[in-house]
């Protein structure tokens, strides 16, 4: 049986918008958050604290999280690469934070400058000075079942990764198909290997769709009985390390389908259309979405 309800976790506004080259105005960024976040996404994932060097266009993450509004209910993580990322993070007021590897080794090198087990050793320190602040952690595993470089990952690499973020106490593990190469296969005999080790209340899909395969991943991963799913307004994103990653699956897409099927998701479908158009505006080009791009011509 699938879950009853499931928690969209909406990742546009920092996966989505890390990859663009055009400088986007601060004041654009928090319409956005603020646009989703009216529509009902329980978790905004607003910005990241990580080296403007390798990420310019999110140098305004502290502008961005001062001129947010709370909202009831809604929360709004930030990436924190390592400790300067944490300390900037606290200063800026963020009570969750999300922390990342890769079940890669090639990748991790190319994404943070090193390995995988140096990283865990690195985010360890991270999430107990998080947690010492009574920070909330999420934990990011990229790269669960292939790699740009390294091609197949092991189920069993992906989830001795996901224990490890898990035993340092991330409140839930994302698992991120980044370069979306899975199919339901994969991406089940991933989750498969993970539910031996972390429990699946703790578990979250995080599948990008560049060849097609969002949708399909996230049925295989509900039919396991993962709960949290991420997702990305009008299909913004990629990553600025993985060549050939497109955005996420489309947040207007999984609502499309959860919908359909009865699960419960707590979003306004024209509310988040709305907040698609919006950004696809101020960014100049036309939604990823498929839902959202029938929706709009009915
Ligand atoms: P480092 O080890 O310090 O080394 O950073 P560095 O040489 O890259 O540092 C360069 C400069 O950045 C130095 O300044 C640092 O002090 C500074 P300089 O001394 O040259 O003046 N710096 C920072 N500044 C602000 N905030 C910070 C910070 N850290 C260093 N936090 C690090 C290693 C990982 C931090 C760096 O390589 C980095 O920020 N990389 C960007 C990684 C990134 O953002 N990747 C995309 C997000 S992950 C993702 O998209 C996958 C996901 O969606 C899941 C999926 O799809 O699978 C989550
Ligand atoms: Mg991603």
């Amino acid at each position: 049986p699938l879950p009853a309800s499931v928690t969209i976790v909406e990742v546009g506004p920092r996966d989505g918008l890390q990859n663009e080259a055009t400088p986007i105005p601060t004041a654009t960024k928090v319409e956005l958050i603020e646009r989703l976040a009216a529509a009902g996404l329980p978790v905004v994932e607003a910005t990241s604290f990580v080296s403007p060097k390798w990420v310019p266009q999110l140098a305004d993450a502290a502008q961005v999280l001062a001129q947010v509004l709370p909202r009831p209910g809604v929360r709004y993580p930030v990436l924190t690469p390592n400790m300067k990322g944490l300390e900037n993070a606290l200063a800026a007021g963020s009570r969750e934070v999300a922390i990342f590897t890769a079940a890669s080794e090639a990748f991790n090198r190319a994404n943070t400058n090193v390995g995988i087990d140096d990283s865990l050793r690195r985010l360890a320190d991270v999430a107990a000075a998080a947690q010492a602040e009574g920070v909330t952690v999420r934990g990011y595993v990229s790269c669960v079942v292939g790699c740009p470089y390294q091609g197949h990952v092991p189920p069993q690499e992906a989830a001795r990764v996901a224990q490890a973020l898990d035993q340092m106490g991330c409140y839930q593990v994302s698992m991120g198909d980044t370069t979306g190469v899975g199919t339901p296969a994969s991406v089940a005999a991933m989750f498969e290997a993970c539910t031996k080790v972390v429990p699946v209340s703790r578990l979250a899909a995080h599948m990008h769709d560049t060849y097609g395969q969002g949708l399909a991943n996230i049925l295989a991963a509900l039919q396991l009985g993962v709960a949290t799913l991420d997702a990305s307004v009008a299909g913004l994103g990629g990553c600025p390390y993985a060549r050939g990653a497109t955005g996420n699956v489309a947040t207007e897409d999984v609502v499309y389908m959860l919908e359909g099927m009865g699960v419960a998701h707590g979003v306004d479908l024209p509310a988040l259309l709305g907040a698609a158009d919006f950004v696809c505006g101020a960014l100049g080009r036309a939604s990823g979405s498929r839902a959202g791009t029938a929706l709009a011509r009915r």
